[in-house]
């Protein structure tokens, strides 16, 4: 496992991603994946899910200290009050005390950022959050946060894989010391049949879904959660630490990013910002 040092922390650069894992497959998941190795695990308040996370985490005999867990406050609870109320249930859920990463799962433009961050920064200052942050938001929106409201993010959890490029994004968190977690890191299986990973994969002997997991977790400060319900899958995505993509190859897949590459857009996101072939 390659790992993500961010001030004491040591995240896991592959995490297990859980949206659409419901009920047993869910719990089955989650255990397997454990099993397997992982020890980053993505859920979030609208996946409901959170119960079977944390059930999984408790039967699979890892200690809680080993996992990295993050989940996200979902857009009707981002208001102060509600956030600190709705992370009381997470948690109640996830059968622990506190979350490795909290983060806000879409900006909402009807709550004053300060408000969202100090409620954020609460939770942190009482040990429910080790490390909080935001997904899906811009540079303008990371400005605004990080830089006139003073707030440590930890990351930006954004959509981000061979066909979508987010440079500009990606150089903010760099520059201002953050992490970037790639969210379907796989574009949801919309990569399988592209030319020039399927000869990488041919060259390294891997999948095409490891070439792309593997040139993520190799850029720096890049974490990648996949999902896969099938332990085919889990294992397979487990299986890119043996192998270093060549600085040329790194290239070749930095540009197969393409216009429509975006694949979550949904009526409330924000407007992305522009980026090469984006
Ligand atoms: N913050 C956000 O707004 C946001 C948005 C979207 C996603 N996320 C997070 O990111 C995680 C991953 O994203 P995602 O679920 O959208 O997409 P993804 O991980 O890119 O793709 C998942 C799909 O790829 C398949 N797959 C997995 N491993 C494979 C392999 N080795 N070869 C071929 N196919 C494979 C899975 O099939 P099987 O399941 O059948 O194995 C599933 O259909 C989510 O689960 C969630 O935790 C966050």
């Amino acid at each position: 496992m390659m790992h993500i040092t961010h001030k004491d922390f040591k995240i896991p650069a592959l995490g297990y991603g859980t949206w659409q894992l419901r009920e047993q497959d869910c719990l089955t998941g989650v255990q397997k994946a454990l099993e397997i190795g992982y020890r980053h695990i993505d859920t979030a308040q609208i996946y409901e899910n959170e119960e079977f996370v944390g059930d999984a985490i408790r039967n699979s005999g890892v200690e809680r200290k080993e996992v990295f867990l993050t989940t996200k406050i979902w857009m009707s609870n981002v208001r102060d009050g509600a956030l600190q109320k709705s992370l009381d249930g997470s948690l109640k859920k996830l059968k622990t005390d506190y979350v490795d990463l909290l983060l806000i799962h879409w900006p909402v433009k009807e709550t004053p950022f300060a408000e969202q961050m100090e409620a954020l920064q609460e939770v942190q200052k009482e040990g429910q959050a080790k490390l909080i942050g935001v997904s899906n938001f811009t540079v303008a929106q990371m400005t605004e946060v990080v830089e006139t409201l003073g707030v440590d993010l930890a990351t930006n959890q954004v959509e981000y894989h061979p066909f979508l490029s987010q440079s500009p994004v990606y150089d903010y968190m760099v520059d201002h010391g953050m992490f970037l977690t790639a969210y379907s890191p796989l574009a949801r299986g919309k990569i399988n049949d592209e030319k020039d990973l399927l000869s990488l994969a041919h060259k390294y002997g891997k999948t095409v879904g490891q070439i792309a997991l593997r040139w993520l977790v190799q850029q720096e400060g890049v974490a990648a959660i996949p999902k896969a319900a099938s332990e085919k899958h889990m294992r397979e995505n487990f299986n890119i630490f043996d192998f270093t993509l060549d600085e040329m190859d790194m290239k070749i897949i930095h540009g197969l990013a393409r216009e429509g590459g975006r694949l979550i857009n949904p009526d409330w996101a924000p407007k992305w910002d522009a980026s090469k072939a984006a």
